[in-house]
C-alpha cells in the first residue's frame, strides 16, 4: 500500500505510480511486486463471478442482439442464486456497499444482462416497498469545491419527508465498467418495470433508486425525466 508521503524511485520501470485498472476496477502500484500480486488475485476472483456458464432452466425476460437478461428468484437453484449473490458482491464492492445482505432477501429479484462473450455485465435488484422520499434539488453551496467533488465526496441527498407512493425499489444497479453507455441500465430498467409486477407495467413514478451514487443519480434523473 502506498501512503500520501510515500516516495517511489523513477528506475525506469514501465508502468509508473498508481494504475486503475479498467476492468476489475482495482486501483494498484504495478511497480511494486505485492501490490501486484494483489491485483492478480482480485482480477481473476472478479473475471470468475461475471463468467455465465449458464443453466437448463435459466429464466430469461429479455433478449437482444448484443445479450439477454435473466431474472433470479431468492428460491431458485443453488447455482443460480449464488450466481446472484457473486455479482451482487462485485456490485458491492464497487458502490462501497459494506453489508451484502438484503433488505427483505425473500422478496429480491436479481436481473442479471448476460453479453454474448457469456459475462454478466449487469446486476438490478428490485424489491417490492410501498413509499419513497424524493430526493430534492441541491442548493449551490459549497463554492470552493467543484460540484462534481462534492458529490463524490458526501454522497448524502437531501430528500423531501413527503412519502410518495412507489411500488419497485432498486436497491442496486451496477453495469461493468467496460460496457457503460450502451444502454444496459436502461433496458434492465424497462425489463423490470415489465416483469416486476404481473400483468401491469411500472410507470417511471412506481420505481425508486434507494440511495444512488452520483452516476447513479446522473443515470437516474435521464431514464426519468426529472
Ligand atoms: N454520467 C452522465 N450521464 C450518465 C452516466 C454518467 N456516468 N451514466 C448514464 N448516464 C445517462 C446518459 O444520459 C445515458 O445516455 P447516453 O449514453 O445516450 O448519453 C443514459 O443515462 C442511459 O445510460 P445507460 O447506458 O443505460 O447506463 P449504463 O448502462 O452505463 O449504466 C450505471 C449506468 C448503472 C449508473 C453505471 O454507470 C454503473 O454501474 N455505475 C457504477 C455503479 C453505480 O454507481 N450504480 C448506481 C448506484 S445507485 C443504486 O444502486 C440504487
Amino acid at each position: 500500500k502506498l501512503d500520501s508521503d510515500q516516495l517511489i524511485i523513477d528506475a525506469g520501470q514501465k508502468q509508473f505510480g498508481a494504475t486503475n485498472c479498467s476492468s476489475c476496477g482495482m486501483v494498484y502500484s504495478a511497480d511494486i511486486p505485492e501490490d501486484n500480486f494483489q491485483h492478480t488475485q482480485f482480477h481473476q476472483r472478479f473475471l470468475d463471478s461475471i463468467k455465465y456458464v449458464g443453466w437448463k432452466k435459466e429464466r430469461v425476460v429479455a433478449e437482444f442482439w448484443d445479450g439477454k437478461i435473466i431474472l433470479v428468484l431468492p428460491d431458485d437453484p443453488k447455482y443460480a442464486v449464488k450466481k446472484a449473490e457473486d455479482v451482487r458482491r462485485i456490485a458491492d464492492n464497487e458502490l462501497g456497499f459494506q453489508q451484502v445482505t438484503l433488505g427483505r432477501p425473500t422478496q429480491a429479484k436479481t436481473f442479471l444482462f448476460i453479453n454474448t462473450d457469456r459475462l454478466v455485465v449487469g446486476c438490478l435488484v428490485a424489491e417490492p416497498i410501498r413509499q419513497a422520499y424524493r430526493v430534492l434539488e441541491q442548493p449551490d453551496e459549497n463554492k470552493d469545491m467543484t460540484k462534481d467533488d462534492f458529490m463524490e465526496r458526501h454522497r448524502a441527498w437531501c430528500c423531501s419527508t413527503i412519502p410518495e407512493q412507489a411500488l419497485c425499489g432498486i436497491s442496486r444497479i451496477w453495469v461493468f465498467s467496460l460496457a457503460r453507455r450502451q444502454g444496459i441500465a436502461t433496458r434492465m430498467l424497462d425489463t423490470v418495470r415489465s416483469t416486476f409486477m404481473y400483468g401491469s407495467y411500472l410507470t417511471k413514478q412506481e420505481i425508486a433508486f434507494s440511495d444512488p451514487t452520483p452516476d447513479g443519480k446522473l443515470f437516474a434523473t435521464k431514464y426519468c425525466n426529472t
